[in-house]
């Protein structure tokens, strides 16, 4: 008997001294919406002030070449199943309000998994993966509550959304309750939602693992057919900035960084921040040009959102937590790979094949990151595919002329001097709560150090009439960890690259799930329901989309003599890289090869 009170007693003592350590980290992952590789200072921007995230930045890991997708939607799919958009149907263009698509029923969610390791996991803001039907929604995809906006924008203010495509306007309220509609909030959506976050971070009980998303609706472009809009001290606080639209998208940024203090502080004042990771990514670079241009800027990255351009993909993101040290990763980290990562930083494993790649190792004590290869985007809508390969990147397929340049370099006058740099540092809230709550130093230099060697503004731009624009019958071809501006065109240099690329991506090509034609059901106006968006379809109603799908044509054209001159390369000069190629080959390519070699 007393042998089991000791041994039980030497439990508990074991339990209160370990305990802390054990438990499961808290994870707050925050997105933000369209944010431009050149619009937060950790990453060099000068007009931009982002003093708290900066301060996360610089006391956690950046991540220097994460990528995302090009559009909000498969982006958003991909962290939250781990695999790659085009497998799922949801690749391309994202959702829109009135479309009935969604990522499939039977993949499960990040939160999912997570709720089965014991958290909490609560979603606000932008959800924009599907909601045509019931169960599509968050609150059946893994999430105990959600509140937030169910399509691609929000009014910011009057919180509906204006949805106008193929000469029809439909209008509504799209924030949410659950699967309530809310009418009676008042205020802006940033600091709507930051609010609501706080609340949830002070009611929980910190001896229970916390996952809270955080999806800002900003910097996005309003939903409200008004482009930018942001309270006016936040605009005020950026009255350095020349030019008046990009202060006002300032402005939101201003207010993103705002509610980065405000979450720090929270998890700070609930004692729990010492046991907390928090992720701060953007669902895809800004658009910088366009009819709905929000006056980001990605410079001097190439292109705007949408395209195949590092402009649109590689994201500004970090990850900070006191059990993570603090550093610059320069290996490539893809969207998928916060599932398997954050699952096992949770305590859990991922068993069924997914595209992610489990990165804890790699972040927490250096390890060799196992990432090779990012199927970085698919657009078979327009017609082209990025894929990255170790250091190179290539591009097929057709790709618009107008959005494959520099862009947003002009936005960044300054009419006076910024406040200083060093004093907002200084003064911002995260600064206080590391210092004050964690003991950490936080020196101005060391932030201004990291921030000049993360700076990629240095690099020479080149003029439009000499960059590679990809077409049917020409891809580009880059070496990205020499060239991150993709100026340096070598397809001409390395054919022997450029056709076992393109015999890869062909591969994977077959493995897609075709995205179907975006289409306006008339259904979902929200005039038949009180003016309120909401799911308009029985979950068993058979998906409107035509039978007759037709599989995507691979986007760059081979010709019978150019894959028969891939084939023989391939074999003399990547025989077993090829055979196992051929054996994972989807049903048509592999016909057509064996009708061609007699394979
Ligand atoms: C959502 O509605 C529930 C039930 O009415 C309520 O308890 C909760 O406070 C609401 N949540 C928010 C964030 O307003
Ligand atoms: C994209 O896929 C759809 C559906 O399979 C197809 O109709 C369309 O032609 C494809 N577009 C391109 C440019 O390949
Ligand atoms: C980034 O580099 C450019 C070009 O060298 C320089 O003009 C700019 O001031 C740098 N930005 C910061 C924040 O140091
Ligand atoms: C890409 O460029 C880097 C830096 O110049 C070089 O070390 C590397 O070998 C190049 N990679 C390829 C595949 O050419
Ligand atoms: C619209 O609102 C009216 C009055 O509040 C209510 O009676 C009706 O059921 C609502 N209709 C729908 C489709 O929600
Ligand atoms: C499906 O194929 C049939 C026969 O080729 C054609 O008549 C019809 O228009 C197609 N339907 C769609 C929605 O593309």
């Amino acid at each position: 008997m007393s042998k089991l009170i000791k041994l039980l007693s030497l439990f508990i003592f074991l339990n209160e001294i370990y305990g802390e350590e054990v438990s499961k980290p808290h994870i707050i992952f925050i997105l933000f919406d369209d944010l431009g590789w050149n619009d937060v200072s950790f990453l060099g921007s000068y007009d931009i002030r982002t003093p708290n995230i900066d301060t996360l930045a610089s006391d956690g890991i950046v991540l220097n070449q994460y990528y995302t997708d090009a559009f909000g939607t498969p982006s958003r799919s991909a962290l939250l199943t781990g695999k790659y958009p085009m497998r799922l149907g949801v690749q391309g263009i994202s959702i829109s309000a009135s479309e009935d698509l969604g990522i499939p029923e039977s993949e499960r969610l990040l939160p999912s998994y997570l709720r089965e390791l014991d958290y909490e996991t609560y979603l606000i803001g932008k959800w924009n993966v599907g909601k045509s039907r019931q169960h599509y929604l968050p609150i059946h995809r893994g999430f105990n509550t959600f509140y937030g906006f169910l399509d691609g924008s929000i009014d910011y203010f009057t919180h509906d959304l204006i949805e106008k495509w193929n000469g029809a306007t439909a209008f509504g309220l799209n924030l949410y309750n659950n699967t309530q509609p809310v009418e009676d909030q008042s205020g802006h959506v940033t600091e709507i939602f930051t609010d609501k976050a706080i609340e949830i971070i002070r009611n929980h009980d910190r001896t229970v693992p916390l996952y809270l998303q955080l999806s800002h609706a900003a910097p996005h472009t309003g939903g409200g057919l008004v482009n930018l809009q942001t309270p006016a001290d936040t605009i005020a606080a950026n009255s350095h900035i020349a030019h008046s639209a990009r202060r006002t998208y300032a402005g939101m940024v201003t207010g993103l960084d705002k509610s980065v203090g405000s979450i720090v502080a929270a998890l700070s004042e609930n004692e729990m921040l010492q046991s907390t990771i928090i992720v701060i990514v953007s669902d895809n670079g800004a658009l910088t040009t366009g009819a709905l241009q929000n006056f980001g800027s990605n410079f001097p990255l190439r292109g705007v959102k949408g395209t195949p351009w590092e402009g649109a993909i590689r994201s500004p993101a970090l990850i900070w937590s006191p059990i993570l040290p603090t550093k610059i990763m320069n290996e490539v980290f893809h969207v998928t790979d916060w599932l398997p990562t954050l699952v096992h930083a949770a305590g859990g494993a991922v068993k069924k094949p997914i595209d992610g790649v489990n990165q804890w190792l790699s972040l927490k004590d250096g390890k060799k990151s196992k990432r090779k290869e990012i199927v970085l985007a698919v657009d078979n809508l327009s017609g082209w595919v990025a894929f990255r390969d170790g250091d190179l990147k290539i591009i097929l397929g057709k790709v618009d002329e107008e959005t494959s340049g520099y862009y947003g370099e002009e936005l960044q006058a300054l009419r006076k001097d910024p406040p200083s740099y060093e004093d907002m540092l200084l003064d911002c809230k995260v600064s206080n709560v590391l210092r004050d709550k964690l003991g950490v130093s936080i020196e101005p230099e060391s932030i201004t150090a990291k921030r000049k060697e993360l700076n990629l503004s240095g690099l020479h731009v080149l003029q439009s009439a000499d960059i590679c624009i990809p077409t049917k019958e020409k891809g580009c071809l880059f070496n990205i960890s020499a060239d991150p501006l993709e100026a340096h065109d070598l397809w001409n240099k390395l054919p022997d690259i450029v056709h076992y690329l393109t015999l890869r991506v062909r591969v994977l090509w077959s493995e897609m799930k075709p995205r179907c034609e975006p289409k306006r059901d008339p259904r979902a106006d929200p005039s038949l329901r009180n003016y309120t968006w909401a799911p308009w379809i029985e979950n068993d109603e058979i998906s409107i989309e035509p039978e007759n799908k037709t599989y995507p044509a691979f986007p760059l054209h081979l010709s019978q003599k150019e894959l028969q001159y891939i084939f023989k390369l391939n074999v003399g000069t990547f025989s077993e890289k090829l055979c196992k190629l051929i054996k994972n080959m989807g049903d048509s390519f592999t016909k057509t090869l064996s009708s061609l070699f007699n394979y």
